[in-house]
């Protein structure tokens, strides 16, 4: 069976599709390099904003077409587009066989299977939605090796806050973490296959082990901090309100976590940051900056922000463009505000204008390109420990690393240098990336 793999949305999405890419293989599946070519189609899908939720809708019809002509031809949708509309997406799309989420994934080779032994024509409509209290570890299997020296590892998924906004906590479910000892396993596994640098991914990253009798996660960076061969840990996605004294403490006294933290703020208004439920205000949110940079002076921050949230004044935006100044984020991703389905925003009154969204957007993004150009231009002349992960995209004489604090360097050398970690002297900074010289 070829199998045509395709992934919509964030870092997690990216990791359940490495990992189901191994399981199919491990099941007798072959991965296809275009839907044309396969016997099955899958698609991870995200469902966070509007416009990644259109794509998976144009990816389904454009499967379906292909069905026409191949009627065997099986679709399978997974992750939060896949929650969110559940049998309507059945209904919506005749062409859609099965869904799936991120806790079965294991199950996704057996079904398949299952399938092929029915006519295409008696193929009944399915629905692989497990919602368990942990998780299988065949979810995380042995093999999948689609990293190169720097790997994902996925300690826990969903998220109890209610942000308002927010359609995760109803389409990923409540928080959910792996045992302390099979996530130290799976690190050292990946240690043991060349990987240098770990990216702990959880939608909800520090508050692993809360519903746990295990660790909390300052104690869990303090156990992988211990593995000899790790050389570098980041995690992400923190929420301000789960960065404690004792996370804190982590940036300044463990060896192998980096300096960088993505903290989300949102936005710089105390009266928005409430009718969001964030729970922290403006003043909160700095003294955590503070506290962060005073453990670890070099740290760069980076985050998240929303313009035109229901009711969202000028005053209010205004705050939001002072905070970005005032701590100076490294770099940021700005969003319009984005009506979802089962959330408490989406019901509110006073939405704002598609234009205001608009100009309010290209003005902030003005704003936080100039303050990152800055942090970049800030390292020009000074010589950096890069991490090679790859080949460049641009040149094959080229290298693509990061630095410590996760500014992106590109710099001609061999191919031998990918999973070192080498000096390279900052020459040159571009919009994104710096421009480096291989200085070993
Ligand atoms: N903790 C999560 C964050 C949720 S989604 C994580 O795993 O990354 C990532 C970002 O999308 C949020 O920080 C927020 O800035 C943005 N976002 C979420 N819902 C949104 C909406 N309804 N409209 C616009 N942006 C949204
Ligand atoms: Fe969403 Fe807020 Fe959780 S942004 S993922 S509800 S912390």
């Amino acid at each position: 069976m070829r199998v045509y793999l395709e992934v919509y949305g964030c870092q997690m999405n990216e990791d359940d599709a490495s990992r189901l890419a191994t399981i199919l293989e491990e099941g007798g599946c072959m991965l296809a390099e275009s839907p044309e070519l396969a016997d099955v189609v899958l698609l991870h899908t995200c469902s966070v904003r509007e416009k990644p939720e259109q794509k998976v809708y144009t990816f389904a019809s454009r499967v379906q077409r292909l069905k026409r002509k191949n009627p065997g031809l099986v679709l399978g949708i997974g992750g939060c587009v896949a929650k969110q509309e559940g049998r309507a997406l059945l209904e919506r799309f005749w062409g859609v066989d099965f869904l799936f989420n991120s806790y079965s994934l294991h199950k996704i080779p057996e079904h398949l299977r299952a399938l092929r032994e029915l006519s295409p024509l008696v193929t009944p409509k399915t629905m692989l939605m497990d919602q368990p209290e942990g998780f299988e570890e065949s979810l995380f299997p042995c093999n999948n090796k689609t990293h190169g020296p720097t790997a994902f590892l996925t300690i826990m998924q969903g998220c109890d806050h209610k942000c308002s906004f927010c359609i995760v906590p109803h389409v990923r479910g409540p928080e959910v973490s792996r045992s302390s000892r099979a996530v130290l396993m799976h690190a050292k596994r990946l240690i043991g296959q060349g990987v240098r640098e770990l990216v702990l991914l959880g939608q909800n990253v520090n508050r692993y082990g809360k519903h746990t009798q295990d660790i909390a996660f300052p104690e869990l960076l303090h156990e992988l901090d211990r593995i000899p061969g790790l050389e570098r840990i980041r995690f992400t996605t923190s929420n301000p309100t789960d960065v404690d004294g004792s996370l804190v403490e982590c940036f300044a006294s463990l060896r192998t976590v980096c300096p960088h933290l993505h903290l989300p703020v949102q936005s710089g208004s105390d009266r928005i940051l409430g009718l969001m439920r964030r729970g922290y205000t403006r003043k909160d949110y700095l003294a955590t900056v503070e506290r962060l940079r005073r453990a670890r002076p070099d740290i760069s921050l980076t985050t998240d922000l929303i313009v035109g949230f229901p009711t969202e004044t000028n005053e209010d935006f205004q705050s939001t463009l002072r905070l970005v100044e005032e701590v100076g984020f490294d770099s940021s991703f700005s969003f319009k505000y984005s009506r979802r389905p089962f959330t408490e925003a989406g019901k509110m009154e006073g939405h704002v204008s598609k234009e205001v969204k608009k100009e309010r957007l290209a003005m902030l993004q003005d704003v936080t390109q100039r303050i990152a150009q800055k942090s970049l231009l800030k390292v020009v002349g000074s010589s950096q420990e890069v991490l090679v992960e790859k080949l460049s995209k641009m040149s094959k004489e080229e290298l693509m690393g990061r630095t410590l604090d996760n500014k992106t360097v590109v710099f001609p050398g061999k191919p031998s240098l990918v999973g070192k970690i080498v000096p390279v002297l900052i020459l040159e900074a571009l919009r994104h990336t710096l421009k480096g010289q291989y200085n070993g």
